[in-house]
């Protein structure tokens, strides 16, 4: 059997442990480290938070960490809402939003590491770089040839009714990143958050490219790698199913040869 061994560089150590033994109710946060400036391997700090002056969700302990423990933790947030998706990331093993994963959701020490399978920038944050680049790929703009209206773009209600369920992605990433799929083939496989988007724009009705936009997707890698394991819909925060929207993209590039 072929043996697996990350190289020497890339080895996850044990480090340091902060703030031990402070507040009465402390939960412990072990939080994956990695700065490229240092040359050090990647680590596990232990952070303990006082969970009576904290907020209910993990990004509010990432927070108490950096404002009160340790200022160099790396991490990305905006809304809080989960409406921008920048602070998703691995928190006990499930790809989610930190922003609504609640504290008290989980069991034990929290263990939190950045996205799966992704080039990490530094701590938690993701390079998203190849991920944004299959976005623009799918041109995720309204597309028409039509003159244009003076008023808006007008849909009936049913036409609308049919982007329930996809426009509500926030392009979190964390369906792709837990793809095995998208974990091995990310260079030509476009996953199921891009795919979800491109479905999203092929099943517009003011659309009028369908035809290119079927045709870009139309190749053994960039849509067929799916093997619909349903990964995606598991983890996305949003309660959205992207292999349903693979599924029906592989139907209408079928239907539309017979
Ligand atoms: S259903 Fe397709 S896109 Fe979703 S996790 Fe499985 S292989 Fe990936
Ligand atoms: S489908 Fe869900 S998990 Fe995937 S990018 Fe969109 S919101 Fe995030
Ligand atoms: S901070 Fe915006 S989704 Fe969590």
């Amino acid at each position: 059997m072929v043996q697996l061994k990350l190289p020497r560089n890339s080895q996850v150590t044990t480090g340091k442990t902060w703030n031990e033994g402070q507040g009465a109710r402390s939960k412990a946060f072990q939080i994956y480290r990695w700065n490229p400036d240092d040359g050090e391997n990647p680590r596990m700090d232990t952070y303990h938070v006082d969970l009576d002056t904290c907020g209910p969700m993990v990004l509010d302990a990432l927070i108490k960490v950096k404002n009160e423990i340790d200022p160099t933790l790396t991490f990305r947030r905006s809304c809080r809402e989960g409406i921008c998706g920048s602070c998703a990331m691995n928190v006990d093993g499930t790809n989610t939003l930190a922003c609504i994963k609640g504290i008290d959701e989980i069991d034990g020490d929290a263990s939190i590491y950045p996205l799966p399978h992704m080039e990490v920038i530094k701590d938690l944050v993701p390079d998203m770089t190849n991920f944004f680049a299959q976005y623009r790929s799918i041109e995720p703009w309204l597309q028409t040839v039509s003159a244009e209206p003076q008023r808006e773009w007008r849909q009936a209600r049913r036409d609308r009714e049919k982007l329930d369920g996809l426009y509500e992605c926030i392009l979190c990433a964390c369906c792709s990143t837990s793809c095995p799929s998208y974990w091995w083939n990310s260079d030509r496989y476009l996953g199921p958050a891009v795919l979800l988007q491109a479905y999203r724009w092929v099943i517009d009705s003011r659309d009028e490219n369908t035809g290119d936009r079927l045709d870009n997707l139309e190749d053994p890698f960039r849509l067929y790698r799916c093997h619909t394991i349903l990964n995606c819909a598991k983890a996305c925060p949003k309660g959205l199913n992207p292999a349903k929207a693979i599924a029906e993209l592989k139907k209408m590039l079928v239907e539309r040869q017979v």
